[in-house]
């Protein structure tokens, strides 16, 4: 028999994440030097300049292991957050405490659910797991979670619900009092992740911090990541919070160096600088106002987003409109794999780079 025949099948059935185009792999293909990235919803601001100094200095350790309790992140995030250093996973990216959560849980004879244009790597750890996805359809209005769709798919093979808020691609979000009440009549022997990924970036008074329900839901695992407003996504590092007993299963998971030596010091210093944070926030609702006014100019139609992104509706011609703009040097994300064909994503630049998009927009619609 082949080798490739005794792989398991669920994972001969994955689909591969396709993830944003690398700015050197377009350049290189267009022979030019100043093509901008708005197709992984990164920060344009780069990062706190603390953090710089940081991994310079931890640069003159990486021969060695790095700590793997990472008590010093730990540490600090128990005291901003208000938790336990115990209750803490940390993860090489908060995709990979996702990947820990649904190993923890699922098998091939159990269920996770989670909504239709959810972040896509709930199925695909889902299915690396032998589990079966139970997709609930989303809110007919802006694709948004159906917490009462998500609810009626719960049974007692359901194991794990992944709850994206705000949700990627779509920017969706969900209030304190919808998910509040949801995760109260999920059964407590099934785990409920909220994703935060984008928490900071958002500026709603009903949008919660799940991670002040903690105590309230023994069953509730909060996800968050430096990836978005910190600025570090190239270096991977992202963590959950949950109660102490589930944390201590995560780690029985978890390889043991997951978090590098450079982003465990990198996501220190981060933490350091509330004021890149801000400026940060800020530059992005500037950002996001200046796109949602161009395209409301051009009656093109958006979802209202609360994230670093924005997701347009570009129509049958979405395609040949991202294949234009990446002739221009302008890389934004197709999102046909959340079955989104008609629409293309784009995150939110510097002004000099949202300037740049709307010019070459422009010339291309
Ligand atoms: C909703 C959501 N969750 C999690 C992640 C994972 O980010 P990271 O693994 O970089 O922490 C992303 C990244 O885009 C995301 O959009």
């Amino acid at each position: 028999m082949p080798i490739i025949d005794t792989a398991l099948v669920q994972i001969k059935q994955l689909h591969p994440y396709t993830p944003g185009k690398p700015v050197e792999e377009l350049e290189r293909e267009l022979g030019i030097s100043n093509a901008i990235k708005l197709a992984s919803n990164e920060n344009p601001l780069g990062c706190s300049p603390l953090v710089e100094q940081a991994v310079a200095r931890a640069s003159g350790q990486i021969g060695l292991y790095p700590d793997a309790n990472a008590y010093y992140l730990k540490q600090r995030l128990a005291r901003k957050l208000g938790i336990e250093e115990n209750q803490i996973t940390i993860g090489n990216g908060s995709n990979d405490v996702l990947d820990l959560v649904a190993r923890t849980f699922l098998d091939a004879g159990g269920e996770a659910i989670y909504s239709e244009y959810a972040f896509l790597v709930y199925a695909l750890v889902t299915q690396a797991c032998g589990a079966t996805a139970r997709v609930s359809k989303a809110s007919t209005q802006n694709y948004a979670h159906d917490l009462d769709a998500m609810l009626a798919l719960v049974n007692d093979k359901t194991r794990l619900i992944f709850i994206a808020n705000p949700n990627n691609p779509t920017g969706t979000w969900l209030g304190a009092d919808a998910l509040n009440t949801f995760v109260r009549q999920v059964p407590d022997h099934i785990a409920v992740v909220i994703d935060e990924a984008y928490f900071e970036y958002v500026d709603r008074d009903e949008y919660p911090d799940a991670m002040g329900w903690l105590g309230e839901f023994p069953n509730l695992i909060v996800t968050r990541t430096f990836s978005k407003i910190y600025g570090l996504a190239g270096l991977r590092i992202g963590y959950a919070v949950s109660s102490a007993e589930l944390c201590d299963l995560f780690n029985r998971v978890r390889q043991p160096f997951n978090g590098n030596s450079l982003a465990l010091a990198a996501a220190c210093a981060a933490l350091e600088d509330e004021q890149f944070v801000q400026q940060s926030f800020q530059a992005n609702q500037r950002g996001l106002l200046l796109m949602q006014d161009w395209f409301d100019d051009r009656d093109i139609d958006y979802i209202p987003s609360v994230g670093n992104f924005l997701t347009l509706r570009f129509g049958e011609s979405s395609q040949q409109i991202y294949q234009a703009m990446l002739q221009r040097g302008v890389i934004t994300r197709p999102v046909a794999n959340y079955n989104m064909a008609e629409y293309l994503r784009i995150s939110v630049g510097t002004e000099s780079q949202i300037e740049r998009l709307f010019e070459v927009l422009e010339s291309v619609l």
